[in-house]
């Protein structure tokens, strides 16, 4: 079954922690939290703290999404927070296999995220250091945005590249994921998909229908 994990940007920040517990609740699978510096994208989100508030609220896993550069110095402390799986972007620091590994040597599941205008090749590299490879469906930087139609084609290509490892690797889609675009990305070889505004839409009571519109069940 595809893996759901809404995106807390999406959810109404005043009552975080009750909006993670609605959303474990309503079925996700893990939580994703976008954590932005204003530097490597243009907006500012949520740190470490954060995550540590939310740890002992859900028993889901934490899916941190590191859109900051450098990411190296803040490793530690997201892992000492709670966070189950750390992902961060080539681009963020000069030595990428040293990233990916410290991220395990903590602990965590560690996963690399491949921009719009990054070529597949970097998990090549890399595919004896990840658990998870997160294709982009939009620039980062803020939730609502739509999906990037060209993204079915590197899923399918990444897919590829995964498939030559025996280990358990998850392919995450990130941006503009609803209903419809779901359905493309598990066919094109998604297991694993973020949802924002898609799963936080028309609040609690709703979030377990959006969980299964997401997952086309
Ligand atoms: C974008 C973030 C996404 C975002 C998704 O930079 O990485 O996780 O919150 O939001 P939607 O699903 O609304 O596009
Ligand atoms: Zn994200």
């Amino acid at each position: 079954m595809t893996l759901i994990a809404p995106s807390i940007l999406a959810a109404d920040f005043a009552r975080l922690g009750e909006e993670a517990q609605a959303m474990q609740a309503a079925g996700a699978d893990w939580l994703h939290v976008d954590v932005m510096d204003g530097h490597f994208v243009p907006n500012l989100t949520v740190g470490p703290d954060v995550v540590k508030a939310l740890r002992p609220l859900v028993s889901i896993p934490i899916d941190c999404h590191l859109m900051i550069s450098p990411a190296d110095p803040y490793l530690e402390a997201f892992r000492a927070a709670g966070a189950d799986i750390i992902s961060v972007h080539p681009e963020a620091g000069p030595h990428l296999a040293r990233t990916l590994s410290r991220i395990r040597e903590l602990g965590a599941k560690a996963g690399v995220v491949l921009n719009p205008a990054t070529s597949p090749s970097v998990v090549e590299e890399t595919l004896d250091l990840v658990d998870l490879v997160l294709v982009m469906s939009v620039n980062p930087g803020f939730g609502g945005q739509s999906f990037i139609p060209s993204a079915i084609s590197k899923i399918a290509r990444v897919r590829a590249i995964i498939d030559q490892s025996p280990r358990q690797i998850d392919l995450q889609v990130d941006g503009g994921v609803n209903a419809e675009t779901a359905a493309r990305c598990v066919a094109a070889g998604a297991t694993a998909l973020v949802a924002g505004n898609a799963a936080f839409k028309g609040g609690a009571s709703a979030y377990a229908a959006n969980i299964a519109a997401l997952r086309g069940t």
